[in-house]
């Protein structure tokens, strides 16, 4: 090994171990200048370093949908997107919804209709269905319940949380 590798080598080693990367995310409106693990996701830049703690992990593998939140308003599982992927891109989280004491919509349906029991799908479920009513795909409980098949309730919830997205969309 020349000299110039032996000081190299610990370098792209320690790079590799933890790169760390600059990051700016725009979440609800605001800006955050963030240094992160490259590695860290969206959903844990949210809760670990934002202190936004809407977003839930549930299965951190992208199959429960607890941890939905906007990109570009776009719905995405933030479980399996890298915060250094939405530099530049604007994130909505569940936190941004109401206005002051006045719930969002969509909140104000799931309260009316009992939509949740243990509570922990919920921000999930109703970040989900603002995008869904959004792209206009609430039209039927048919497909309520085929544009959110990602978003598992494990209290079983279904019947209200479709009612609640149907009533929300106009339904
Ligand atoms: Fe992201 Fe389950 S925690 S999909
Ligand atoms: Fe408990 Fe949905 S309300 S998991």
């Amino acid at each position: 090994m020349s000299r110039t590798d032996e000081t190299v080598r610990p370098a792209l080693q320690a790079a590799w171990d933890r790169p760390e990367v600059d990051v700016t995310l725009r979440v609800n409106g605001g800006r955050h200048r963030l240094r992160l693990d490259a590695r860290v996701t969206l959903l844990d830049a949210l809760r670990d370093h934002l202190g936004l703690t809407g977003a839930k992990k549930g299965c951190d593998q992208g199959a429960c949908g607890a941890c939905t939140v906007l990109l570009d308003g776009k719905r995405v599982v933030s479980c399996l997107v890298l915060a250094a992927q939405c530099e530049g891109r604007e994130v909505t989280t569940v936190e941004a919804l109401s206005q002051g004491d006045e719930p969002h919509p969509v909140q104000a349906a799931f309260a009316r209709h009992d939509a949740f029991q243990c509570g922990y799908c919920t921000p999930g479920q109703i970040m989900s269905a603002v995008a869904l009513i959004a792209e206009g795909r609430a039209g039927s409980d048919e497909d309520v319940k085929e544009f959110m098949s990602g978003n598992l309730c494990r209290c079983g919830a279904y019947p209200n949380i479709r009612a609640a997205v149907r009533d929300a969309a106009g339904g």
